[in-house]
């Protein structure tokens, strides 16, 4: 199997970055598939942090990296991080990186509104306000300007008259300035050729590049437990981010996504509202949050800490069809003397091995765990199983049970070679 795909299994923020850039040395390309800038991946190469939001993790490797058809695009963004990651010494240039050009874009008015509704909401979902769900809307709503409209003035102008058709009562319902269609005609057009230097028909490429038995990793953003259809909805991204979606984020075959690698934390985060039966109020949470550094890449947010929630992961795994995981930030837990892993929820008296798709039962239940003994060593910077004290094997050797998955590499620091493989995905 040439592919490998890599999703967080959890509520996003599980690690991806790291683990997509240490893969990325075994792939010939590297593709994003889903979401927008609202994704934070954090590199640590040496004394270098790259913190990506929208550039697929491949570019800093120097390889052929493409942004699909099923990411949203902020044009400006995009630029902005090309040229912040050039200041740190890597040049992102038309050979390494492609843009799809049938891929929607994230305007200005989406992040206008994102963050107006996240204001007024009386319930809210506690976004990145990076426009990323209005974006989407537009896109299914038929109203989106697409990279390669950038190239047609005529084109782009009808579609201007008609996103502004949909906006212009919405953003007075918000008590929003007017949009001016020339000047947004403008701005668009100042950007069009930086961006169209990278516009290319990237299905078209990428399914070149599987003909020629080149290997593809498909770097996924954000969570499946955020996906708009499997996640805890309405608490999710507007995307689908399970491992199905790199195919059709990308424009090749539903067998493209080769091996699922579900990237898993050794507890559980989760930044904006909802759902999260095991969150912890106490001095666990706060060890949890500090020892493992938990704050947004992209917001700064502090994120909600728990336990590891195996019921989660389980259901994760039959969701993406993950084949094996990623295990990070094992070392958080170093010195606590007692770990709990959820196993299942209890509700009105009932038994429950998954999530239940209703908010309310969401939110109202019980987790049901068993408890483990925790280890006073430090894990981190192991590079081998042996090093790792015996408590912490048996707790990943309960994890890989519990959720019916095993265990393919585990990171024990933030560092590149910081990971123990088990197995190599790209081999499976
Ligand atoms: P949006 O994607 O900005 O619309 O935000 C919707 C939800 O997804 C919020 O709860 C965000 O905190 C969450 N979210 C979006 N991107 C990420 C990510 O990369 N990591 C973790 N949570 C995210």
């Amino acid at each position: 199997m040439a592919n490998v795909t890599v999703i967080g299994a959890q509520w996003g923020d599980e690690g991806k970055g790291k683990l997509v850039d240490w893969l990325s040395n075994r792939a010939d390309v590297v593709v994003r598939f889903q979401g927008g800038h609202n994704a934070g991946h954090t590199l640590v190469v040496g004394n270098e942090v790259y913190k990506l939001s929208l550039l697929p993790s491949g570019v800093v490797q120097g390889k052929l990296s493409v942004i699909g058809n099923g990411v949203v695009v902020d044009p400006w963004h995009l630029l902005e991080e090309i040229a912040k990651i050039g200041a740190q010494g890597v040049q992102v240039t038309p050979d390494l990186l492609i843009l799809a050009d049938n891929a929607c874009l994230i305007l200005p008015l989406h992040k206008d509104l994102d963050q107006a509704r996240e204001a007024t909401a009386v319930k809210k979902i506690g976004t990145t306000g990076r426009g990323i769900g209005p974006a989407y809307e537009d896109k299914v709503g038929r109203r989106a300007i697409r990279v390669a409209d950038l190239a047609d003035r005529e084109a782009l102008e009808a579609k201007i008259d008609r996103l502004l058709a949909h906006h212009t009562p919405l953003r007075r319902g918000l008590g929003l300035p007017e949009i001016d269609a020339a000047a947004m005609l403008a701005e668009l057009e100042a950007v069009a050729p930086q961006i169209l230097a990278f516009a290319k028909p990237a299905w078209l490429h990428l399914n070149e590049v599987v003909r020629a038995g080149r290997r593809v990793l498909f770097e996924g953003a954000q969570g499946a437990l955020l996906d708009v259809d499997h996640g805890t909805y309405p608490y999710v991204t507007s995307s689908n981010t399970v491992a199905g979606q790199a195919a059709a984020g990308s424009g090749l075959g539903a067998k493209a996504t080769g091996y699922v690698l579900g990237i898993v934390k050794a507890y559980t985060t989760r930044v904006g509202e909802g759902p999260f039966p095991t969150e912890l109020d106490d001095a666990v949470g706060q060890h949890l949050g500090t020892v493992g550094k938990e704050f947004g890449t992209v917001t700064g947010r502090a994120r909600r800490c728990g336990w590891f929630d195996a019921a989660l992961v389980r259901q994760s795994v039959a969701l993406n069809g993950i084949a094996g995981i990623a295990l990070t930030k094992l070392d958080v837990l170093d010195g606590l003397e007692t770990l709990k892993i959820c196993t299942g929820y209890r509700l009105d008296g009932q038994d429950y091995a998954y999530l239940p798709a209703g908010l309310k039962a969401q939110s109202q239940l019980e987790p049901v765990y068993e408890e483990m003994d925790g280890w006073r060593e430090s894990t981190q910077g192991a590079r081998s199983w042996r090093e790792l004290p015996a408590s912490a094997v048996k707790y990943v050797r309960r994890i890989e049970e519990l959720i019916g998955a095993p265990v393919a590499l585990l990171s024990t620091s933030p560092q590149r070679d910081d990971t123990i493989m088990m197995r190599d995905p790209f081999a499976d």
